[in-house]
């Protein structure tokens, strides 16, 4: 995959969909800082040097937050991390988040945007890989097998694999979507990513807090 490399961006989210655009596909922007981060739910991402920033651009496909979620978590791993998912696809290690994903679908692609905290702690609730390893990992040794872990899974089925990783799954949980909060417990997630409650409901996008 080409990859187009910036020292800095408003975010490789808009860089990624401006190129795509242009009507390229299959192909990834990776900024050392961004200054404009966009996390879900119209939050900042905080995007200091010393984090991994990348937008992939691919096909459109529903499983994607599934695959991109296992795909970060898979390669962290070889990092000697041990990470979960929190649902949708907040990568954490405990309690605290890693890495963070974005996706935007447009008419006939998606921007996958990825961020890991790789030597920096932007927040209090976060946690990067050299608070957890004491090492220093390079950002392109992350990047490249998050992109392996990403060409494999996309290929294939990860629901299973998914499910073993969601730390919300069997939780109690309280979800804030765009109109609502509801409350509940987390008994599955289905073939389309949804979260399913005990009491039948399916939740298709939202912020998940883990409750006692
Ligand atoms: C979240 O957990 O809220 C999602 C965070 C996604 C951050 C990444 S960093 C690279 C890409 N560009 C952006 O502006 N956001 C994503």
């Amino acid at each position: 995959m080409k990859i187009y490399r910036f020292k800095q961006v408003p975010s490789t989210n808009d860089v990624a969909k401006e190129i795509a655009l242009q009507g390229e596909r299959d192909f990834v922007v990776v900024s050392d800082e961004q200054t404009k981060g966009k996390g879900r739910m119209g939050r900042e991402w905080k995007s200091p040097p010393g984090g991994l920033y990348f937008s992939i651009v691919t096909e459109k496909n529903p499983h994607l937050p599934l695959i991109v979620g296992v795909s970060v978590a898979s390669a962290l791993k070889d990092f000697g991390l041990s990470p979960v998912l929190k649902w949708p696809n907040d990568v954490m290690i405990g309690n605290k988040k890693i890495s963070g994903i974005l996706i935007e679908c447009l008419d006939d692609f998606a921007v996958v945007g990825v961020g890991v905290n790789i030597s920096k702690t932007p927040m209090e609730t976060a946690t990067s890989i050299k608070d957890e390893t004491g090492k220093n990992v390079s950002k392109d040794a992350v990047l490249k097998s998050i992109l392996k872990n990403f060409e494999k899974n996309k290929k294939k089925t990860v629901l299973d694999e998914y499910k073993k990783l969601c730390s919300t799954i069997g939780r109690k949980v309280k979800i804030k979507t765009l109109n609502k909060v509801i409350k509940g417990k987390a008994v599955d997630v289905d073939e389309h990513g949804k979260l399913v409650l005990e009491s039948g409901e399916r939740i298709v996008s939202g912020d998940v807090i883990h409750l006692r």
